[in-house]
């Protein structure tokens, strides 16, 4: 069985292949590069749904690697967190993060976020090269979620490095040894927010675990902090260089945005959905034997659910290859569907809003300084994004 999304050209632009595998079968058989197993990857977006709202497919994924036998055991602090759970233990989770990660708690950040962008594009150099994804995309969202979790600005370093090494796909050695460092960090943390409650989300998380019957344990303290800054961090990056580079190359999308910055809430959608940062796969495990579009998928096995495939469906968004800021996006899957969708995306659209209307301002002549091409695509399954983006700006 080959493996189409090995082929180099897929990292520049996965599009075509997926077009290709869902007008075969929307729900196929694929290696998963995952200890040999096989896999099935859903390009299809009613198959993506189904499958994401199907109790039948487990996030459990230290059950699914103990199943097969393997020796490979995860850290706490990765292997039960939220993600990673299914109901009854997601529920209770869940329900303890939405009570402190409020709206209220992203609005009161968005002057945070302001200054931050500000500051990180005070060092553009006018007239010369940038480099988007390191010198903003990469910077801003791990900033943001170490102020919003209360970590001091000397250890953001290291929670940044710790952070990009955990989603460094196919080295288990480094990502077990960035795990353990990061829930060793994060456990010093809470000790320490103990002693001295601050307002930060990890305190109200804290009091949501003391002043509640419905508490979080110790464990889940630290792997909740783990999974925000994980989820929160690459995902955001890639977002953000994704949509940048996305109106890049649609002058018309980027013109109008330009002239009235109020649309720019309403094609954050678009943008996501465009090019999901959460592209190649998620991943559930089958916990029986199921059909999906059609496709007998036996008990035991990953399905890996093509959210940036399922988002450029023509079935479900017309000439799904075109920017379109008047499509009707929302049934778009770039933060998921169903019990899992994301807890992020309210902070993660304030984080692209501010961004975008700070860029577009202060630059009226922004360009790519290469030509789209050569851009180096991330080598991981589990997120798309640009390594770098260069680009050159006049004021
Ligand atoms: C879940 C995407 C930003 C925290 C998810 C899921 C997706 C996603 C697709 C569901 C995965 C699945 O069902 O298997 C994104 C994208 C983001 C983003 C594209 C940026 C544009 C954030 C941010 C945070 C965050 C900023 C927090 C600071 C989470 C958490 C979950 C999650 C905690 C797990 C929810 C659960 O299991 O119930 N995200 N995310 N995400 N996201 Fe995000």
């Amino acid at each position: 069985m080959t493996d189409p999304t090995q082929d180099p050209r897929f990292l520049q632009d996965p599009y075509p292949t997926y077009a290709v595998m869902r007008s075969k079968c929307p729900v196929q058989a694929v290696p998963t590069g995952s200890g040999g197993h096989t896999g099935y990857l859903v390009t299809g977006h009613a198959e993506a749904r189904e499958a994401l709202g199907d109790a039948r497919l487990s996030k459990d994924t230290a059950a699914f690697f103990s199943d097969k036998g393997s020796r490979r055991r995860l850290h706490p602090a990765v292997a039960h967190t939220m993600l990673a759970s299914d109901p009854p233990r997601h529920t209770r989770l869940r329900k303890l993060v939405t009570k402190a990660f409020t709206t209220g708690a992203v609005a009161e950040l968005r002057p945070f976020i302001t200054r931050v962008t500000d500051e990180l594009l005070d060092r553009w150099p006018i007239g010369e090269r940038f480099d988007f994804v390191a010198g903003l995309a990469i910077p801003l969202p791990v900033i943001v979620i170490c102020e919003l979790l209360g970590v001091p600005e000397d250890d953001r370093t290291d929670v940044r490095r710790w952070s990009g090494e955990l989603f460094a796909a196919g080295r288990p050695d480094i990502i077990d040894t960035a795990s353990q460092a990061m829930a060793d960090y994060m456990t010093g943390l809470v000790a320490a927010r103990r002693l001295r409650p601050g307002g930060s989300l990890l305190d109200r998380l804290i009091a949501a675990r003391d002043g509640d019957d419905d508490c979080l344990n110790e464990d889940e303290l630290v792997s909740l902090a783990v999974l925000l800054l994980v989820a929160g961090h690459e995902t955001t990056t890639h977002f953000l260089s994704n949509a940048v580079l996305a109106l890049l190359r649609h002058p018309d999308g980027l013109n109008r945005l330009r002239e009235d910055p109020d649309e720019i809430p309403a094609a954050l959608d678009e943008l996501l959905r465009f090019d999901s940062p959460v592209s190649t796969a998620t991943f559930r495990f089958t916990t029986e034997a199921v059909t999906l579009g059609g496709t007998d998928i036996p008990a035991g096995v990953p399905v890996l659910i093509g959210l940036g495939a399922a988002n450029r469906d023509p079935e479900q968004f017309p000439s799904p290859d075109r920017l379109d800021l008047d499509r009707d996006t929302t049934a778009h899957l770039g933060f998921g569907h169903g019990i899992h969708r994301c807890v992020g995306a309210p902070l993660a659209k304030a984080e692209a809003e501010i961004a975008l209307r700070a860029v577009l301002a202060r630059f009226p002549a922004l360009r790519l300084a290469v030509p789209p091409g050569q851009l180096a695509w991330r080598r991981t399954r589990l997120v798309r994004g640009p390594e770098s983006l260069p680009l050159f700006a006049q004021a």
